[in-house]
């Protein structure tokens, strides 16, 4: 067993996988004060929208205009998901700085999520980085999928590795390896996220869990004991795939920071200010959030 690592960085991505899987539309101000909640609590990056098309997240539907709202907090890298260069468009024109491109291990998946095989995604995603590389944004890739497809079953190590080094490839900076059903075990993670460690740099794969059978908090354990650094995890739990049928909330960003601070791994995150941002946005949600943390006193 490896010794745990000093400092861990959370990716916040509520407003995004959060607020993408709920029935309520929450206006654009009360979105742009829920980031500003966040990036007060110290979270360093926060995935903010999608510049998806409108129809197929209509919860997101106002990203151009929520960007262009956001009081910027300092240090905070504000990051939105980008499809195809229709996406990239719209993202550079709201003024965001950080882009992701998304795709996933298994094809039914990828073509029931964003209509493309994971090749064709591929060939579009190019041109997409390209050129978002030479407008000085940073792209970040995600890898969906990458333990259990809800159409297709279990996913091979070797199927995620190939994606996740077509992306490296491609000029992303990061790519975040998603238990988009949130099937994983701890065994798992160590089978598949094993593998890509022997190929790439641990320091540039997230990990990126949800919490469907309890599981995300000890596969973040199990992670950490392998040297993974970087996290994602949502507010509150918030989240799921509306195109991945099953998958409930992210892991919830307060139990990743209790777990963390009760480790003595440092995430520059306070517990009690992001607990405030998930009751903010608890309350406009009008219902509980999922997160064990959230509930204690
Ligand atoms: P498509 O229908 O194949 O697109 O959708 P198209 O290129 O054929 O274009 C059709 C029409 O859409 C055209 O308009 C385009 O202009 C328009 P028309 O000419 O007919 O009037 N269009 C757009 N409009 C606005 N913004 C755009 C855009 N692109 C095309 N970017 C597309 C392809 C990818 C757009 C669609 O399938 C889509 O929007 N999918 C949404 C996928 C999504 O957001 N899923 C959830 C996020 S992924 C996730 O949650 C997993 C993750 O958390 C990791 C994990 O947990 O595993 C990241
Ligand atoms: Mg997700």
């Amino acid at each position: 067993m490896r010794s745990l690592p000093k400092n861990v960085r959370i990716v916040e991505v509520g407003p995004r996988d959060g607020l993408q899987n709920e029935s309520a539309i929450i206006p654009t101000p009360k979105k742009a004060e829920f980031i500003q909640l966040l990036g007060t609590a110290g979270l360093q990056d926060i995935e903010v929208a999608s510049f998806v098309h409108p129809n197929r997240v209509p919860q997101l539907a106002d990203a151009d205009e929520l960007v262009r709202q956001l009081e910027l907090v300092p240090n905070v890298r504000y990051s939105a998901l980008v499809p195809n260069m229709k996406g990239l468009e719209r993202a550079i024109q709201s003024g965001i700085r950080r882009i992701a491109v998304f795709t996933a291990a298994s094809e039914t998946f990828n073509k029931k999520n964003i209509n493309m095989g994971i090749q064709e995604s591929i060939d579009v995603f190019k041109p997409v980085v390209d050129r978002a590389l030479k407008e000085g944004l940073s792209v970040r890739g995600y890898v969906s999928t990458c333990f259990v497809c809800p159409y297709e079953g279990p996913v091979t190590k070797e199927k995620v590795a190939d994606v996740a080094g077509a992306l490296f490839q491609l000029g992303v900076d990061e790519v975040s390896i998603g238990d988009t059903i949130g099937a994983a075990t701890p065994r798992d993670v160590e089978t598949t996220s094993g593998y890509l460690l022997q190929q790439f740099a641990g320091h540039k794969l997230a990990m990126h869990f949800h919490d469907t059978y309890g599981m995300a908090i000890a596969n973040v354990y199990q992670a950490l004991q392998m040297g993974f650094m970087i996290f994602d995890s949502s507010a509150g739990g918030l989240g799921g795939c509306p195109y991945a049928p099953g998958a409930s909330g992210n892991l919830a960003t307060e139990d990743l920071v209790y777990l963390l601070d009760r480790l003595g791994i440092k995430s520059g995150v306070s517990l009690d200010l992001v607990r405030r941002a998930s009751y903010f946005i608890a309350r406009e949600l009008g219902r509980d959030l999922p997160s064990r943390v959230l509930k204690t006193a």
